[in-house]
């Protein structure tokens, strides 16, 4: 395995990885659970493309996991400089390839970069229900500040 820096013809893999990885665990799901697709559009749609914004924001904070000439994960990653806070907006790892520590990988890539970056903290999020999610950032020493919650109406 190998992790390697984005390029725009990863896009479509990385999305398909993020419409699978993401089943159960997005937001956009759990507003499709309760009113079904909006405007035509599926939960799918919306996520994939968070995938369109990470890259428009910071290309180069998307790192890309390899294995045989297969992309098998990715992390996205941006930079507030001012604040002194390195984000990471999403992670995802194919199916097949989960459980391997491969996401535990990508993050310590992405927490190198930021120190490398000058920047002192990271921030992560993850769903309550996303158990795989909280072990790992824990793990990594990430520390619980706040929970959200996330209402959406009918017009
Ligand atoms: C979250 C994700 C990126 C992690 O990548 P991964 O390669 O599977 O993770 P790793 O193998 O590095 O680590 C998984 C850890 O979770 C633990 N784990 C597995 N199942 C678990 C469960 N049900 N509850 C708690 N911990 C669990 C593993 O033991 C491991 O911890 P350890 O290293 O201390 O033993 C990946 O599982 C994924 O793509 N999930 C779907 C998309 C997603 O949830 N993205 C993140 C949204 S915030």
């Amino acid at each position: 395995m190998q992790i390697r820096e984005y390029q725009p013809s990863d896009l479509p893999v990385l999305k398909a990885i993020t419409t699978e990885a993401f089943d159960g665990v997005s937001i956009d799901g759990g507003i499709e659970q309760l009113y079904g697709p909006i405007a035509g559009r599926d939960w799918r749609w919306r996520k994939a493309r968070h995938l369109d914004e990470d890259a428009a924001r910071d290309p180069r904070g998307i790192f890309v996991a390899e294995e045989g000439g297969q992309v098998i994960g990715y992390i996205t990653t941006w930079q507030d400089q001012p604040a002194g806070i390195g984000h990471i907006p999403n992670i995802a790892i194919h199916r097949d390839y989960r459980g391997q520590g491969l996401g535990r990988l990508l993050i310590e890539y992405a927490l190198d970069h930021f120190r490398k970056s000058g920047l002192s903290h990271a921030k992560i999020e993850t769903l309550v229900q996303n158990e795989v999610g909280q072990h790992l950032y824990q793990s990594l020493g990430f520390r619980e500040v706040a929970r959200q919650i996330h209402f959406v109406a009918e017009l």
